[in-house]
Parts: structure tokens; C-alpha cells; sequence
């Protein structure tokens, strides 16, 4: 059994500044998100939003936040920026850009985390939201784990919109060979696939791999599953080794997994593999809450046309994908970011986004009965669960590792060398953990 993880350990890891910043995508594909970038400055009144959130769900989660933003500041120019790509595969080179550039957007999705602090903060970026903070009285209503890990020194640096789960499968609910009660451990999962394979399900496991970080997601939760969180989290304090078998075992587990994905799975991103199941023709698939957005978005009720639960193996963990917002140094319409802030961290601004986004609400005083039974789920869970910070989505490792997890999960999906990527990922955790 593994205990929760206390603040201390968690802001230990999650906020300490050691990143630099690097790009995950393919060079097309950085050609191509630099080409689509904006050039910051919406004119007069304006206040522009950069995210990556165009796909079902997310989109109208951030919809909703605007909605309420131009009720409270009518006469603003809301400019959406948002570039498409999951995980911000593309958005991330499109901001570097710009940053670099001195463009900075109004303000910005960031993940809590080393994403936060060890880029755009350590870079000296951002501007500190603490008084904002403080006058809005956040201390009062958002758990102070999460406060850590957007914090650094005495200040605090953007404010939680969210906490989505990365460690999660998602079963249509018409499958009667993928149940929720045959899915406990990686084995029992695997054997499942298996049995729907040989009954005519071709890839009974949806999976959209483009830009690599949802085989970073399958890895992350499988040495959750088979080191347990401790062994997870000791990967980024030093208490365990990034040469233990356990990563073997992990990797192993993916190679067994990709029997039962859809053969097109590295053209196709997060969004099209759950649609998948919405096609019928895959069972499942493993991915953060962001999917239920996706599911809602499209017509479908939880835990009738869909159901789910953690991911195999990860009962009783919770993997932190945290949404944040903050202010960058030199934003064009500073004050109208700084309303953007203060809606991003309101009571009315979280209740409007999370049931639609996916997600569950940073703040402990939106009401869960405004939320599906899944989302009912987590967010008790969330209370009890241990919690381990994802890499895939920035809290755990500082981005240069981080995307080179990711480059090395691309490999790994084509050339399926388990020792040859223990040994690739044990080289990138010399490099950029220690
Ligand atoms: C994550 C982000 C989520 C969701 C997802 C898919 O990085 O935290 O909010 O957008 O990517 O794009």
C-alpha cells in the first residue's frame, strides 16, 4: 500500500526549477504550429487567450468561461488563440515563439507544476498573481497542495481552473467484454483484450498516439501500476531508480497493449481514438478525464453510454493534470488578463467549466451535484486518493525531460525495444533529474 503523498513531497518535486524548454513534435509539425501562431495584441480592449483546447468538451469549457468574462466586462475583444494538437503538442512551440519573441498572449494555459515554474517563471516571465491571490481569498477555497504547486518563493504564479485525472480507461458502455469488474489489473485487462480480439474485435483498444505523449500517459500509469506510488514518485525525489525493472515491466505492458490498438493510432490524436468507441469499433481506451468532456460533448451520458475507472492497475492513485492561468510579463492588456485571472479562479467560472471540460474543480466549494457520476466519483476520490503528478502534462519533470520521454515513447511504439528504450529513458533521467 502506498500513502498519500504529503505537500511537502509533492511541491518538492512539482515545483522545483531545473527545465529548460523543448520542443516534442516533429519538425513539419513545429514548422506548422509556428506558421499558425498569432501575433499577440488583440487592438483596443482586447484580451486574447492562448490554450490548445479546440477539441470537444474543452472547447466548450473555455466557451463557457468567456461567456461569463463578457458578461462581467462587456465591451472586451475576447481573441481565442487556441492551437490545436492535445497536450499542447503544437501550442507549446507556438508560445515558446512568442515569449521568446516578446509577445506574450494576455494569458496562457500552463500546467501546475515544473511546466509553470521551471519554464516560464524560472525564465522570469511571469508576472506574480499573489495579490490577486490574496484578494480574492483563494486560500479559503482551494486545497493548499495545489496552491503549492503554483507557487515558488513567497509568490504565487497563476491559479488552478482545474484537476482532470490522466489515469483513467474508459469502457463504452456497450461493451460486454471490456466491464469495469474485468479490468483491475494490467493481467486481467490484457486477458479481456484479448478475449475481444479473438471475438471479432479488431482493436478493442482505441489509441490516437500523434505527437507521443499518450504513450508517455500509458507509461506514466503503468509504473504507477506496477511500482505503486511511492515507487512512482520516488522516480522524481531519488528514492527509486529509473534503471529498476519495474520500468521494464512497464514498457513491457505497452508492447502487450499495442496487439489490440487501432493500426492507424500514430496519425490520429486523443479526441479520434474516443471516438472510437463512439464508432464502435473499440472498447476502451485509456486516457485523462478530458475525455468525458469529449463523450458529453458528443451526446453521450455517463455511466450509461459510457462508463470509468482508473486506469488497470491504479486503483487508489490519482495522476494530477492540473490546468492553470497566469500573467505574463509585458501582456498586452494587463488588466483585462488580470479579470481573466479572477475568473479562471471563480466560484461561477469553475462550476461553468469543469462539468464541461471533463475535469473536476480546483475550488472545494462548487457543488458535486452539478456534476456527472463520474466526475462525482473522482472528486471524492480525489479527497482520498494518493496522488502522483503526471509527466505527460508537466507537473512531475521539467519539460526538456518530458519531451524527451515523449520522443523516446515514438520510438518505442515502432520499434517495440524494451531494452533499448529502459536504457534511452534511463540516459534522459541522468540528464535531466538529477
Ligand atoms: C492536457 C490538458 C487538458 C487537455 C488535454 C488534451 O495537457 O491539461 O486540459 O486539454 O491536454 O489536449
Amino acid at each position: 500500500m502506498s500513502s498519500r503523498w504529503t505537500r511537502r513531497e509533492f511541491v518538492k518535486r512539482a515545483g522545483v526549477a531545473t527545465g529548460a524548454l523543448a520542443f516534442g513534435g516533429s519538425i513539419a509539425e513545429f514548422l506548422a504550429a509556428c506558421s499558425s501562431g498569432t501575433t499577440g495584441g488583440g487592438g483596443k480592449n482586447a484580451l486574447e487567450i492562448f490554450s490548445w483546447w479546440t477539441a470537444g468538451g474543452e472547447a466548450d469549457g473555455l466557451a463557457e468561461m468567456f461567456k461569463i468574462y463578457k458578461q462581467k466586462y462587456a465591451g472586451v475583444n475576447i481573441i481565442n488563440a487556441a492551437v490545436a494538437g492535445g497536450a499542447g503538442s503544437n501550442a507549446k512551440a507556438v508560445l515558446a515563439t512568442r515569449m521568446q519573441g516578446g509577445k506574450p498572449p494576455d494569458s496562457f494555459q500552463v500546467h501546475a507544476g515544473q511546466e509553470l515554474i521551471s519554464t516560464w517563471v524560472k525564465a522570469d516571465k511571469m508576472e506574480p498573481i499573489t495579490s490577486v491571490w490574496n484578494s480574492e481569498g483563494w486560500d479559503s477555497v482551494i486545497p493548499k497542495d495545489l496552491k503549492t504547486i503554483v507557487s515558488k518563493g513567497s509568490d504565487v504564479w497563476s491559479v488552478p481552473v482545474n484537476v482532470h485525472r490522466g489515469n483513467a480507461l474508459w469502457i463504452a458502455g456497450s461493451s460486454d467484454q471490456v466491464t469495469p469488474n474485468s479490468v483491475d489489473t494490467l493481467d486481467d485487462f490484457l486477458s479481456s483484450l484479448g478475449k475481444a480480439k479473438a471475438g471479432g474485435v479488431k482493436a478493442p483498444l482505441a489509441l490516437g498516439s500523434k505527437g507521443n505523449w499518450q504513450v508517455t500517459m500509458l507509461f506514466e500509469n503503468n509504473l504507477v501500476a506496477v511500482g505503486g506510488a511511492d515507487f512512482y514518485r520516488g522516480l522524481f525525489t531519488g528514492s527509486s531508480s529509473w534503471s529498476d525493472n519495474n520500468i521494464k515491466t512497464a514498457l513491457n505492458y505497452i508492447k502487450s497493449m499495442l496487439n489490440y490498438v487501432n493500426s492507424d493510432h500514430a496519425t490520429i490524436d486523443w479526441d479520434q481514438a474516443a471516438g472510437r468507441l463512439q464508432a464502435n469499433s473499440s472498447l476502451a481506451t485509456i486516457m485523462g478525464d478530458w475525455a468525458k468532456g469529449y463523450f458529453t460533448a458528443n451526446k453521450w451520458t455517463a455511466d450509461k453510454d459510457f462508463t470509468a475507472v482508473p486506469s488497470p492497475g491504479t486503483a487508489k492513485t490519482y495522476m494530477i493534470v492540473c490546468d492553470t492561468f497566469g500573467l505574463p510579463k509585458g501582456a498586452p492588456d494587463r488588466d483585462n488578463a488580470i479579470n481573466w485571472v479572477k475568473v479562471c479562479g471563480s466560484q461561477e467560472g469553475q462550476a461553468a467549466f469543469n462539468p464541461k471540460k471533463g475535469s473536476i474543480p480546483a475550488r472545494t466549494d462548487v457543488s458535486p451535484s452539478i456534476f456527472d457520476p463520474i466526475a462525482q466519483r473522482f472528486i471524492a476520490e480525489f479527497k482520498t486518493d494518493s496522488l502522483t503528478p503526471s509527466i505527460a502534462h508537466g507537473s512531475a519533470a521539467p519539460e526538456a525531460f518530458a519531451s524527451g520521454l515523449n520522443d523516446e515513447m515514438g520510438q518505442f511504439v515502432q520499434k517495440k525495444d524494451v531494452n533499448g528504450s529502459a536504457a534511452n529513458i534511463a540516459k534522459l533521467a541522468d540528464q535531466f533529474l538529477k
